[in-house]
């Protein structure tokens, strides 16, 4: 099926999103939308999707005329959409979910369950999936989620299939079986079209890209480009692609656990008896596959998460049972991996969240009296230092583009005083642009004297950054060694087998 989009403009009180944009979607073809935080893609999406309506411009199917009154129409006429931020129920099973998918209006109970967990096995089986039709969408890993995503969109025969950002929440792992699962349904003839801010992927499986800056189409890019002339066309300037920084200038150990453990409720030993130390001027980068601890650890640090066992402080003063409040008031930052449930509040505005926690203390409030003046006036210096494009800091942090959202969390976080920095997955989303800032922000931090905690699963990002690494596998830490070890040696510490074994057995 062929897809084409004619002059979609769609805006948002005075914010021109999507401006006058033109779009050819070949059957069988991966066709990769790239652009910058905010430039319009997942508003596009959600117009081809008909969640928006647009404001003008034409869609044809076939080359036929068509208009979408709601997602209904959209995929009656073949069109499937994973979001950006899922929308699965986490209650229901698999089977129910996508039973869901085609009858949304009757009740659960009449659904056709048979059919559904028949067509779930279907498309299992061709594809490679491994789901069970009876599992319950909470008890499955994010990957699994977005292949349920996926098998909703293909039980509904859908011929073109809309990706937007699917890889930010995987492992590179997944995001490699994602990509296998992409190649097939396009050599099975269904369209795709693919969003994502990560070049290596986009050169990886894109047919053709198509460039979106500031709402306006600004060309097509051949998929043989090179990093940096992506970037370039991405965000109208040059990126350096890798982190410039100077050797650490070390200070006094800030942050120490010792002996820490976690247990979830269910038993499960999260962390096992970990000890870190970090001192003042040094990044220490936890690397690992996801799901080994590491989530935990960053909760624990923060206090989110009881212990089990064990100690930690923080310039000399005990925090284990200290509250999560006080420990912010303690110079502890946190940029946490999850935006969506651990770093804002949807409702409030975008100025509110630049503050979040410190909204009753000086500058921000004098006792009981709050001062509004003094927030707007930080909001405004934040937006403009990390370029976060918001029509008005009063508008609910929920109407900025997803990686608009991660920067005013990094923002909050990386203005105020530190002692530790705590930083989850903190580019998660970011364009190639908006990553080199961060970065530079994260090291200047470092540089001031701060003490940073760094966790990521991307693994150029771990090298980059780091003064150290400690690798993480099963809740304990394998080893900890300094940035220029071999790849191959840290792969192999996180599938758990240390440097010392791995020399031992040469
Ligand atoms: N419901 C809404 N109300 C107001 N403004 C909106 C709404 N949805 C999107 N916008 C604005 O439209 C612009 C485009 O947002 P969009 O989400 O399409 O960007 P994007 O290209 O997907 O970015 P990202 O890479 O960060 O996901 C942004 O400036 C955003 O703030
Ligand atoms: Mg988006």
């Amino acid at each position: 099926m062929k897809l084409e989009l004619r002059g979609i403009t769609k805006t948002f009180g005075p914010l021109v999103a999507n401006d006058h944009i033109d779009l050819v979607v070949e059957p069988g073809q991966i066709h990769a939308l790239l652009g910058e935080n905010g430039a319009g893609k997942s508003t596009l999406m959600n117009v081809l999707y008909g969640l928006y309506q647009p404001d003008a411009g034409e869609i044809f199917v076939d080359d036929e005329k068509v208009s979408f009154k709601g997602p209904g129409d959209a995929v009656a006429a073949g069109i499937g959409m994973v979001h950006q931020h899922f929308m699965l129920v986490p209650v229901f099973t698999v089977a129910e979910s996508v039973a869901l998918g085609y009858e949304p209006t009757k009740a659960l109970g009449r659904l056709d369950l048979q059919a559904a967990r028949k067509k779930v096995q279907e498309l299992s089986a061709q594809f490679g999936f491994d789901i069970d039709p009876d599992a319950l969408i909470e008890d499955l890993p994010v990957g699994a989620q977005q292949r349920v995503e996926i098998i909703k969109a293909l039980s509904r025969d859908a011929k073109v299939l809309i990706l937007d950002e699917p890889t930010a929440v995987l492992t590179p792992q997944e995001t490699d079986e994602l990509i296998a699962i992409m190649r097939q349904l396009r050599d099975a003839g269904t369209a795709i079209v693919f969003i994502t801010h990560k070049l290596r992927e986009v050169k990886a499986v894109a047919d053709c890209i198509t460039v979106i800056r500031r709402g306006k189409v600004i060309g097509q890019a051949s998929p043989e480009s090179t990093d940096s002339e992506l970037a370039a066309a991405m965000v109208g300037r040059a990126v350096k692609l890798s982190v410039e920084k100077d050797a650490p200038q070390l200070g006094e150990t800030v942050f120490q656990m010792s002996q820490v453990s976690v247990v979830n409720y269910a038993g499960h030993v999260d962390l096992d008896h970990v000890d870190l130390a970090v001192r003042s001027g040094e990044i220490l980068a936890i690397a690992g596959v996801q799901g080994n601890g590491q989530t935990e650890l960053c909760r624990a640090i923060l206090g989110l998460e009881p212990l089990a066992g064990g100690k930690m402080t923080l310039d000399g003063k005990d925090l284990t049972k200290m509250k999560v409040k006080d420990r912010l008031r303690h110079q502890l930052g946190y940029i946490p991996e999850d935006r969506s449930t651990d770093g804002m509040i949807a409702s409030f505005s975008i100025a509110e969240n630049m503050i979040l926690d410190l909204y009753d203390i000086p500058p921000f409030a004098t006792g009981v009296n709050m001062h509004p003046k003094v927030v707007m006036e930080n909001a405004s210096k934040l937006q403009e230092e990390f370029d976060v494009r918001v029509t008005s800091l009063q508008d609910p942090i929920s109407t900025l583009s997803g990686g608009n959202q991660q920067k005013v969390i990094v923002a909050r976080e990386l203005s105020r005083p530190l002692k530790l920095l705590v930083a989850s997955q903190p580019t998660r989303g970011l364009d190639v642009g908006s990553i080199e800032f961060v970065h530079q922000r994260i090291v200047q931090q470092r540089d001031m004297g701060t003490a940073v905690i760094l966790v990521s699963t991307e693994l150029d990002e771990v090298v980059g950054l780091a003064d150290r690494i400690a690798v993480m596998y099963r809740g304990k830490i394998v080893g900890v060694v300094p940035p220029d070890t071999p790849r191959n040696v840290l792969g192999l510490m996180m599938a758990g087998v240390s440097a010392e074994e791995q020399e031992a057995d040469k």
